[in-house]
């Protein structure tokens, strides 16, 4: 059973916004911006070989309030957040600035689309899910078929420290804890294919990994 009580990801959420209150009274956010955009752009750029051509249409889910939708203003964005009112009530993020994005203020896992999207992205998010096995269909579910779900994750690095966090859950703003081959298997057991895989960070209990899956065409 991989669905959190609600109390949990309650917890987590609430910790999720005193990280930001606590990270901006540190940080200028414009500048916060400024690196997260050139952030995008190159991973951006790593994946462009995968990126189908001439899409327009993209999913940002647990966008954040400086998801990879801020490099994206050549699309049409739809933006997926429980937080995205109250970071929009913050200098973190002024939706007026994004006008080629529809932000949803929802759980993922509420999220209802009528059409798939060609490119779907999740950065930095499923771990942080309610629901993780549930988010994990409802991404390919909102993928085209043909088109692209690329996701980033902090990925455990040794298997003591998974268990160890697992069991005395001090890592309360992160309620799901796995190493890479866990988080492969969670997506090519439901249906698409690995096409391409790096680190974007090295850390000393997480490394945080960037995964490109292919859904096929049928
Ligand atoms: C670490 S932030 C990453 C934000 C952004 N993707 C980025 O990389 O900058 C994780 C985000 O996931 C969101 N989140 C948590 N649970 C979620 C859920 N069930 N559905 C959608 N987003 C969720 C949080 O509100 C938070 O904004």
């Amino acid at each position: 059973m991989k669905r959190l009580n609600p109390k949990a990801w309650q917890t987590a959420q609430r910790l999720e916004i005193a990280w930001w209150q606590s990270y901006l009274s540190r940080q200028n956010p414009a500048s916060y911006r400024a690196w997260k955009l050139v952030y995008w752009q190159n991973i951006l750029k790593e994946i462009e070989c995968f990126l189908p051509q001439n899409a327009k249409r993209v999913l940002d889910a647990g966008c954040g309030p400086s998801g990879i939708f801020i490099s994206l203003q050549d699309k049409e964005v739809t933006a997926v957040d429980p937080l995205i009112k109250h970071y929009n009530q913050s200098s973190l993020l002024n939706f007026n600035n994004y006008p080629y994005v529809r932000f949803e203020a929802c759980p993922f896992e509420n999220f209802d689309t009528r059409e798939p999207f060609p490119i779907v992205f999740a950065m930095n998010a499923i771990n942080h899910f309610r629901d993780i096995e549930a988010s994990i269909r409802k991404l390919i579910q909102c993928t085209a078929a043909g088109g692209l779900l690329v996701i980033s994750v902090d990925a455990h690095r040794y298997s003591l420290f998974k268990y160890l966090l697992r069991w005395i859950k001090i890592d309360r703003m992160h309620p799901w804890q796995y190493n890479a081959p866990e988080y492969k298997t969670m997506f090519q057991q439901k249906g698409v294919e690995l096409k391409y895989e790096s680190m974007l960070k090295k850390g000393l209990v997480f490394n945080h990994r960037l995964m490109v899956f292919a859904k096929n065409r049928k």
